[in-house]
């Protein structure tokens, strides 16, 4: 079904949301999933890493156990993806372990550009110890720019919840930088809410917990998504 709203003037066509698809994230996926994450959030640490870092990260993340993920797709395009897991800490350790030369190799190369990152991944490293909420955790939502405002990100986050549901979870946590309006009012508007607010990267971040068990979405998530 059509959205009843009227597209945003901005949105650079009258797209809708039979003009996309949302399928699990494939292996093939992963480098245009890293080019859209770090064109649609420059300046955050994990992109700055660059393309090469989050092509070799999703790599390792893709096919582990409590590991889910979704792209966006139109026209045999991918524009957004969604991947979040049952627990942050522990597939960090996995990764970290399993990917370790790799992963090491690109990060060192983001740091010989910007030595401040190097403090920054190990921030990273030590996020999952300070949730007070544990449990499974959506990483990243991404949609390309000129993709925005067309429905993608509602429905990758709708398909993501489906999943999670069906898995026998009843909450979820994200965190956001303060200062991102535009995931705030996204997410305010889909059910989540602020519940611990935390201080990385020299800035504030917001978590956000989504109750999967008393919000009814109001977008449809793909079919498909059972595990
Ligand atoms: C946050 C983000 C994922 C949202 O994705 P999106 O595809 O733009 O989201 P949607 O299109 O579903 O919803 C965005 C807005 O467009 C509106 N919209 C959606 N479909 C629409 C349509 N067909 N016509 C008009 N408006 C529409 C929604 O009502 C929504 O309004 P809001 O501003 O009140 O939230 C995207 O902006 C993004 O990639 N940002 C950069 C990465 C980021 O910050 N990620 C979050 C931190 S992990």
């Amino acid at each position: 079904m059509p959205r009843m709203t009227e597209p945003r003037p901005s949105s650079p066509a009258l797209r809708r949301e039979t003009d996309f698809s949302v399928r699990p994230l494939a292996r093939a996926d992963c480098r245009r999933i890293a080019e859209i994450h770090v064109s649609a959030r420059p300046g955050d640490v994990l992109p700055d890493l660059g393309v090469a870092f989050l092509d070799t990260l999703y790599g390792r993340l893709l096919g582990r156990p409590g590991v889910w993920a979704f792209v966006g797709e139109s026209s045999g395009r991918v524009v957004g993806f969604v991947l979040g897991c049952a627990d942050t800490g522990a597939t960090m350790r996995a990764v970290a372990i399993g990917g370790c030369l790799p992963l090491a190799w690109h990060t060192l190369a983001g740091c010989a550009r910007r030595p401040r990152l190097a403090w920054h991944a190990l921030e990273t490293l030590r996020y999952p110890a300070r949730r007070h909420a544990p449990g499974p955790e959506l990483m990243v939502v991404a949609v390309e720019p000129d993709w925005q405002g067309c429905g993608v990100g509602s429905r990758l986050i709708a398909t993501f919840s489906e999943r999670l549901r069906l898995q026998g979870c009843s909450t979820y946590h994200v965190a956001v930088k303060s200062k991102n309006d535009t995931a705030a009012r996204f997410y305010g508007r889909l059910g989540f809410r602020v519940v611990q607010r935390l201080a990385m990267y020299g800035e504030p971040w917001d978590l956000y917990e989504y109750r999967l068990t008393s919000h009814q979405p109001s977008v449809r998530p793909a079919v498909g998504v059972s595990p």
